[in-house]
């Protein structure tokens, strides 16, 4: 019999049941919603509302459910509504008497807002972690390439030297600054909806805080109608994984230029990559691309959330049962990600000499060419004018500036000295940028080391 079998004449259709249904997606926040019921029972019966035995059995009843969940001896009735429902009316068949007063002063709809906060209150502390293991390896693979000179980009046009210690801590830079940002959303999250009720609270005389406490939540929320109806720690955490997601995007991108034929800056572990069914001699950056993919439904999640609620009336209404699966979703997708994507990571093989050879070719000095003599007195653009010169000269007669013969560089100024190949040396050019924030290999130590600080932890 349905709870509200005393309204009703029918039953409900069973199309109509299943369409209405969330337990095949809900039934992941079993524990968060025991967890919530639990802190319930008690704050009822310490506030008097439910006698001593009354709460035992429920304690009792609820723990055992939890227990056999986990233990797989409960399996989800495909029937019930949600996982609400389904665990609410496990616990009165097992308490026929007492069962049935768990959910006094409560409705579905603070206990759905509580579990999904409780939920994703998780989910942020192990995102976070995945993400440290990701910083971690950035940091391992920097430190192996302090010195290993390469060409940096604008519009995917060699612009200056860098190294490549220098690209991947821009990225560790990134995923640290996705850590902040789910610990930012994290505060917001953790504060209880519970005593909202249905929309109005309700007239027991409950005890908000002492349910916020029990499960560790900083406060309270103020407003019974946004209590039950907002989503906004849902939308925010979406959007942080999908940023999360364009970053590892980016960096997925990078990778799968750096492993091609033409790049051949890294190479990806043999288990990190696949063959082709019939190219023999292919091996594919299947991961990073996935990464890239699954980007764009992450991205699409947080669309899902604010799409879904930017109609809704105040306060519940059903629409928000659809805020699980694209939240899910995201979470799931970013969960899947991050480990993978870390191992492949940690196990390419960087080519130095490669990006040494494609670093020291194509005028990236060009920017130290004009500073040396800049440097020598001559005012910025005409020192820029000048280099432009010899550039286009060196193009013509097949020369770079690291080797352009001593006379031809003084043809086109005499401030042209023996010491220019040092100024246009790579090592020189790198070295050089020690501004905080820059490529030289002590600089980017110091990034690497401060970044450890951050973390609080250790850097393998
Ligand atoms: N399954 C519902 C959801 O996820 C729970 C709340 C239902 N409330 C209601 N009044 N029908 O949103």
């Amino acid at each position: 019999m349905v709870l509200w079998a005393g309204r009703f004449q029918k039953e409900l259709n069973a199309n109509v049941n299943a369409f209405n249904s969330s337990l095949s997606f809900d039934a992941r926040l079993y524990k968060h919603d025991i967890m919530g019921s639990l802190a319930h029972a008690n704050m009822l019966y310490h506030q008097g509302i439910i006698d001593e035995i009354s709460y035992q059995e429920i304690k009792q009843g609820l723990n055992d459910i939890l227990n056999d969940i986990n233990t797989h001896r409960l399996v989800f009735d495909e029937t019930a509504e949600d996982i609400h429902m389904f665990i609410e009316s496990e616990l009165t068949k097992r308490y026929p008497n007492n069962g049935k007063k768990l959910h006094t002063a409560r409705s579905r709809n603070d206990q759905v807002a509580l579990d999904l906060r409780l939920y994703a209150r998780d989910e942020i502390q192990d995102i976070k972690n995945m993400l440290k293991d990701l910083i971690h390896t950035l940091c391992y693979q920097s430190s192996n390439h302090l010195y290993t000179y390469m060409c940096g980009y604008t519009h995917l046009q060699r612009a200056q030297p860098i190294t490549f210690a220098h690209h991947l801590i821009a990225y560790a830079q990134m995923f640290y600054r996705d850590i902040t940002r789910l610990g930012d959303c994290y505060k917001r999250m953790n504060v209880s909806p519970l005593g909202s009720g249905a929309l109005a609270t309700t007239t027991y005389p409950i005890d908000r805080y002492f349910v916020a406490q029990q499960l560790n939540m900083d406060d309270i929320t103020y407003n019974s109608l946004d209590g039950v109806s907002d989503r906004d720690y849902a939308i925010e955490l979406c959007h942080a994984l999908a940023i999360i997601m364009m970053h590892l995007s980016r960096l997925s991108e990078e990778v799968i230029l750096w492993s091609s034929w033409e790049y051949k800056y890294i190479e990806l572990d043999d288990a990190y990559a696949t063959g082709s069914s019939i190219m023999p001699q292919k091996k594919n950056p299947d991961i990073a691309e996935l990464v890239r993919g699954k980007s764009a439904r992450v991205i699409s999640d947080v669309s899902t959330l604010l799409t879904m609620m930017k109609g809704l009336p105040l306060a519940y209404n059903k629409d928000m049962q659809e805020d699980k699966e694209a939240l899910f979703d995201a979470i799931d997708t970013v969960k899947l990600c991050l480990p993978v994507f870390n191992d492949m990571l940690k196990t390419m093989k960087v080519n130095v000499e490669q990006m040494r050879t494609f670093a020291a070719k194509g005028f990236i000095n060009a920017t130290d060419c004009a500073d040396y003599l800049t440097k020598k007195g001559l005012a910025f653009r005409d020192a820029y004018y000048i280099t432009g010169k010899l550039v286009s000269y060196c193009i013509e007669s097949n020369y770079v500036l690291e080797t352009l013969p001593l006379e031809i560089y003084q043809s086109f100024h005499e401030l042209f000295q023996e010491d220019i190949y040092h100024a246009v040396s790579l090592e020189t050019c790198v070295n050089n940028r020690n501004v905080v924030g820059g490529p030289a290999p002590e600089t980017v130590k110091k990034s690497i080391e401060m970044m450890k600080n951050q973390l609080g932890e250790k850097c393998v």
